[in-house]
């Protein structure tokens, strides 16, 4: 272990983004989730699974049958609402980097972008505006494929990087397209549950040093109890043990009414409404945090 991140296995790609991607798919197949889900996300997640290699496209077909969408909804009794979750997880962090680019940002950084398919989907919609994403090697190798198949866009940026090995603010500075004067938008969606205290405390840190004034942070994440262990209900211990099972462990949480406090520390104000400091969606809470300039 290096910069505090865990050992994930690098060397191949994420399981868990293949499996949030999936169930992306598998919702579509979902009349009652139609209107939470984002417009063309579906089939262009479909298109980046398959063309990326990451599965077949009979894996594709297979999340969408009724079948499919009938085994997710049994497992929603362990983790209840967390299939549903995905598809506000991913309208939130569209949302707001919709809103920040309509307030003049003009870099997005997804971190941990696995398959989402956001800045593949954005970046022609905004040409002035440059996508940035980051991976480990494997994960975004696959990505780098599926998007060269399905067609590249000069404003997407897709980097291969370990945030384990290399800091982030290493990786963007070596970047010639990043501007550290830009007023940006980061999404991390999904992926501070896999880091540590240490990590993810570096993480804001260098985002504030590398991001202009009037930057926003979107991010999503696990809570922990009063006694401060990660917290996803009543199946915490199992879960906890088939994501170590699946060598993507969880091991970062924190209380959601110890988040302000959190990240003024470390350089951001937050943004989320008292509604919903204390709103569940599945296992995880929302986010929103700006620059203290
Ligand atoms: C649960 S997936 C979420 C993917 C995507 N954000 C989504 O929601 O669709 C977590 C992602 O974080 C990435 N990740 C975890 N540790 C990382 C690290 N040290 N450096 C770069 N990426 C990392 C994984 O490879 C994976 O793609």
């Amino acid at each position: 272990m290096k910069n505090g991140f865990d050992d994930m296995s690098k060397n191949k790609p994420s399981r868990t983004a293949c499996k949030v991607a999936l169930a992306i798919v598998a919702l579509g197949a979902k009349p009652a989730s139609q209107n939470i889900l984002l417009p063309g996300i579906v089939q262009a997640t479909e298109a980046m699974l398959v063309a990326s290699g990451a599965v077949f496209s009979r894996v594709v077909r297979w999340h969408r049958s009724s079948f499919t969408l009938s085994i997710y909804e049994a497992f929603d009794w362990m983790l209840p609402g967390e299939f549903k979750a995905l598809a506000h997880r991913k309208a939130f962090c569209e949302q707001q980097v919709r809103y920040s680019i309509g307030k003049g940002a003009t870099q997005a950084l997804v971190l941990g972008a696995g398959y989402d398919t956001m800045g593949w989907r954005l970046a022609p919609e905004f040409p002035s505006v440059n996508f940035f994403e980051i991976d480990q090697p494997a994960t975004m190798y696959q990505k780098i494929q599926g998007v060269e198949a399905l067609g590249t866009r000069k404003n997407l940026f897709l980097i291969q990087e370990d945030l384990g090995k290399k800091s982030l603010k290493e990786t963007l500075m070596s970047n010639q397209s990043w501007d550290i004067n830009a007023k940006s938008v980061i999404v991390a969606e999904g992926l501070l549950m896999y880091l540590t205290a240490n990590a993810v405390e570096g993480l804001f840190r260098q985002c504030a040093e590398i991001t202009g004034s009037g930057s926003r942070f979107v991010f999503s994440y696990i809570p922990s109890s009063s006694d401060g262990k990660l917290d996803v209900g009543r199946w915490t211990g199992l879960m906890l043990w088939l994501q170590k099972a699946m060598r993507e462990p969880w091991i970062w949480s924190i209380r959601p009414d110890e988040l302000e406090t959190f990240l003024k520390n470390l350089g951001w104000t937050s943004l989320i409404a008292s509604e919903e400091i204390n709103k569940r969606h599945g296992v995880e809470f929302f986010a929103l945090g700006q620059k203290i300039d």
